[in-house]
């Protein structure tokens, strides 16, 4: 029986790629013909659009699922991309999280609420809010492994320590064995950056978990969002579709 690999996509700052990366590895992997299922938990419900995903084509979303009106499986929705279904995301989920986060033992909800669909995916992949509010802290509470994306254009010293203080108070109050499977830059077109960028830095004992794997600046991204479909569907051979699609298979073989 097949048991999901549980993947949340963090990092505390706003921009650096999380939402690119969750719906073009999503989409990567179901490519590889792995049974991929994304999870939008971000009221911007940008990763819900860009999969083509209109608020008219779906009557029920996460929202429904975390107030206990409808049962998981029933707001899984399909997308254009074979092997990858999307769980949607509404921006009213800002307010049921407001509500969900006053009862302490609530940022276990997604997690238990994935035990109904673990053994139907190869992989789910959450897109998280930058923040340190519930639904961030719900969604690394859900996952098995954390996937850090960076730029080299933000300082992130700040960002990462604070990340290791949120995996340590996850890992002790919810008592679950979190881990980060590594580090991913984004927005960067030589590897030479990315070292440049942790001497100065001063975060070369990260560089183990890096990914070999960098994703470069690709004007194509934008336009596949416009077109609101993942960017392999709108340009396979583009520098940043080629560059998830070697990620996920790094990614594949790093957690087998
Ligand atoms: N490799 C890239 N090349 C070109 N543009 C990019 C790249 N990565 C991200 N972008 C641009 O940066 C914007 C922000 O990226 P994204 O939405 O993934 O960030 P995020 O980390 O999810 O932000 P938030 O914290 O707000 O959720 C995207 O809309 C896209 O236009
Ligand atoms: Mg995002």
């Amino acid at each position: 029986m097949v048991m999901s690999k549980i993947i949340t996509i963090a990092g505390q700052k706003g921009g650096t790629g999380k939402s690119v990366t969750a719906v073009n590895l999503a989409t990567s992997l179901a490519l590889l013909e792995k049974n991929t299922l994304l999870i939008d938990f971000d009221p911007q419900a940008f990763a819900t659009q860009w999969c083509g995903i209109k608020e008219l084509d779906y009557t029920s979303d996460i929202t429904m699922v975390l107030t206990g009106r409808i049962p998981f499986k029933e707001a899984i929705v399909k997308t254009q991309v074979n092997y990858l279904d999307m769980m949607p995301a509404v921006f009213s989920l800002f307010q049921v999280a407001l509500k969900l986060a006053k009862t302490p033992g609530n940022e276990k909800m997604l997690r238990l609420l994935l035990k109904d669909v673990e053994s139907e995916y190869d992989y789910i992949i959450i897109d998280a809010p930058s923040s340190y509010g519930y639904l961030s802290i719900c969604a690394m509470t859900a996952a098995q492994w954390l996937l850090v994306c960076m730029t080299v254009q933000q300082n992130c010293l700040e960002d990462f320590h604070c990340l290791l203080k949120m995996i340590k108070y996850i890992r002790k109050t919810h008592h679950v064995p979190l881990k980060i499977a590594g580090f991913l830059f984004n927005r960067c077109n030589f590897k030479k950056q990315i070292q440049e960028f942790l001497e100065d830095q001063n975060l070369l004992d990260i560089e183990q978990m890096i990914f070999d794997t960098f994703i470069p600046e690709d004007k194509n991204i934008k336009e596949s969002i416009d077109l609101s479909h993942p960017l392999a569907l709108h340009d396979i051979k583009s520098p940043a579709a080629s560059a998830y699609l070697d990620f996920s298979k790094e990614m594949h073989f790093f957690l087998q």
